[in-house]
């Protein structure tokens, strides 16, 4: 996602910026900017693309020495990646770079036009510079027109804004985005970075700055606006800082998934319903049928989405694995919405199933991690999960957006078709707003699933079971167990062990047990009870005890079964993870595997 970086003291700030920019490439990007200020005046900028395209452009022009500035990575949300929508945003005299995305941004735009603001660019982001200058050309005061910005703003916003109307000034805020001050080694410097990267070997006295937490700095002081902040000592190693102090990338990736859900549903969940900018509602008219199609854990995805955009959208629905779809021969028809997922965007089979949909003339949609990626390039729409770049091999985050998307999107078809009543549409969104507090990694949850995995390091297999989403989950738990583990594992529809796998069962078959209070308790139940009786060693995970089990894993009681799919996810993917450190594998980059597998 976005990074954000800024600088004031006597260092070479082109040169700071640049590096710190590129501590946060990682993340991942799609164009890149910059503005230096010194006085009266301020240099800019922007490329589109990688970082190497800003350092040419920067290479050829001539530069003075800037005592202030500010540098951004865009990922674009609100309007494509080109130039005019890279940061810093301009109004008259002040620029801004920003993570996160501005909830209210049209009524802002509405008004500001109407006052006879000029906006460039397709970004939410412009309205905060217009909407500090209007304050600012009202009152004089640069902190008050800081203020009364933040004030009016909703959404996540993490910021750093200059302006020619105070020179000496950065003025920063943060909500939601993360967003760090340091105060640099050198006297009068000044730094902040949105990951402790680019701050490494530069300063030592850091703020992580909490929600709601900004101020304005310069050489001589940092001034905050609120007593809510504490200075701590920033970590010395650069691999650590980009793993945010977790051990592997999966780890830190699991504990993101909170909020990258909550990125996700950004604008998207509105007071009373489901809102996507980027898709037409005249999507579905004439559609009969929807046709998913992925490869892995995109592919648990879209089985999961299939109970949902059945059950609440009332659209028949179908679900492929792309690798088996090429060459069935398809009977395609255009009263198919054709939808892939892939975090990625670059899936070869998932990519050849797309073409061979758009060759057949069906509309098309992409739910992807990575814009401009092939996939979002061919389909007719795309709709970004926003889970930043996911660098484990064993996908986690990739799988929560997508599976929020999914649901969004059954419930926004499901109102343009009528097919679900007001009463149940509130009842899904409550639901939906409450996933990024489900994702939220429960210290005793993780420290059970450390204790427990010393239990499962042996045995001839290990059988995930679970009914309706549950299944697709229990494919997804057994992926991530067998890819980063290597013992064998299987997802199974918990009501089909008695009809072959139960002949399995021993103490040395493992099954993992997903066991929802909210969703056909007494039918799952019965299947674990037939396990145990023939000595199957039972993990249960649920709300609801159960005497029969050897280990349990306790989830909380919540009201949907869906908030008890995202919280049994993350026992899944703690547990498999654990494991696999126990027996000392690479958690990251897992034997055989590539992140992103663009061969047949
Ligand atoms: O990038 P994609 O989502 O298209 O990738 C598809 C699969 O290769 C991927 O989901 C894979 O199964 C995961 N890395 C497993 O954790």
């Amino acid at each position: 996602m976005c990074g954000i970086v800024g600088y004031i003291g006597k260092k070479d700030t082109t040169r700071f910026l640049l590096d710190g920019l590129k501590e946060l490439e990682y993340r991942g990007y799609d164009s890149t900017g910059m503005a230096l200020l010194n006085n009266n005046k301020i240099d800019v900028f922007k490329a589109l693309g990688k970082l190497t395209n800003l350092v040419n452009k920067i290479s050829n022009a001539s530069l003075e020495q800037y005592p202030i500035g500010i540098g951004h990575t865009r990922w674009a949300t609100h309007g494509k990646p080109t130039e005019l929508n890279a940061h810093p945003h301009l109004g008259e005299y002040s620029y801004v770079v920003h993570n996160g995305i501005i909830e209210n941004y049209k009524e802002i735009k509405e008004e500001l036009q109407a006052q006879g603001v000029k906006f460039l660019s397709q970004t939410d982001t412009e309205v905060i510079v217009h909407l500090f200058e209007s304050f600012y050309n009202k009152s004089n005061d640069s902190k008050k027109a800081f203020e009364n910005t933040i004030e009016k703003l909703k959404g996540a916003f993490s910021i750093l804004l200059i302006s020619k109307a105070d020179p000496e000034k950065i003025f920063f805020f943060k909500n939601g985005s993360p967003l760090i001050i340091a105060k640099g080694n050198d006297e009068g410097e000044v730094m902040f970075a949105s990951s402790d990267a680019p701050l490494i070997g530069f300063a030592q006295d850091v703020v992580y700055l909490e929600d709601g937490v900004g101020g304005i700095a310069s050489a001589s002081n940092i001034e905050f606006l609120s007593d809510n902040y504490t200075w701590s000592t920033l970590p010395t190693s650069k691999q650590f800082a980009q793993k945010d102090g977790f051990r592997f990338f999966m780890e830190k990736e699991i504990y993101e998934q909170s909020d990258v859900v909550s990125d996700c549903m950004l604008g998207r969940i509105q007071d009373e319903s489901i809102n996507f900018d980027e898709i037409n509602p005249n999507l579905i008219e004439g559609i009969k049928e929807i046709k998913l199609c992925a490869c892995g854990t995109s592919y648990h995805a879209g089985l999961t989405s299939s109970y949902l955009f059945e059950r609440l959208s009332k659209i028949k629905c179908n679900v492929e694995i792309a690798s088996e779809f090429r060459y069935k021969e398809p009977l395609l028809t255009k009263d198919t919405l054709f939808i892939v997922i892939s975090q990625s965007g670059e899936t070869a089979d998932t990519l050849e199933a797309l073409k061979m949909a758009k060759n057949a003339g069906l509309k098309s949609l992409v739910i992807c991690n990575v814009d401009n990626s092939s996939m979002t390039r061919l389909a007719d729409y795309t709709i970004l999960t926003r889970a930043g770049i996911e660098k484990g091999v064993a996908s986690t985050k990739a799988f929560s957006t997508q599976t929020v998307v999914l649901w969004m999107l059954s419930l926004y078809f499901a109102k343009i078709n009528g097919s679900i009543s007001n009463e149940k549409l509130q009842s899904e969104l409550k639901a939906l707003r409450e996933v990024p507090k489900t994702l939220i990694v429960e210290d005793k949850i993780h420290e059970k699933c450390r204790r427990l995995s010393k239990r499962y390091l042996h045995g001839h297999g290990f059988f995930f079971i679970g009914r309706d989403v549950f299944f697709p989950l229990a494919l997804e738990g057994a992926l991530k167990l067998k890819e980063i583990s290597y013992l064998h594992a299987e997802g199974y529809p918990a009501g089909e062990m008695k009809h072959g796998p139960i002949a399995l069962a021993d103490p040395e078959l493992f099954t993992i047990a997903l066991m929802p209070q909210n969703l056909l308790y007494d039918k799952i139940k019965s299947n674990v009870e037939e396990l145990s009786a023939r000595d199957s060693t039972i993990c249960a995970i649920s709300p609801l005890d159960f005497d029969l089990s050897d280990d349990f894993i306790k989830t909380q009681e919540t009201e949907h079964y869906m908030l008890e799919f995202f919280e049994m996810l993350v026992v899944l993917q703690l547990l498999s993870m654990e494991i696999s450190i126990r027996l000392g594998n690479d958690v990251d980059m897992p034997r055989n595997l590539a992140k992103s597998v663009t061969v047949e």
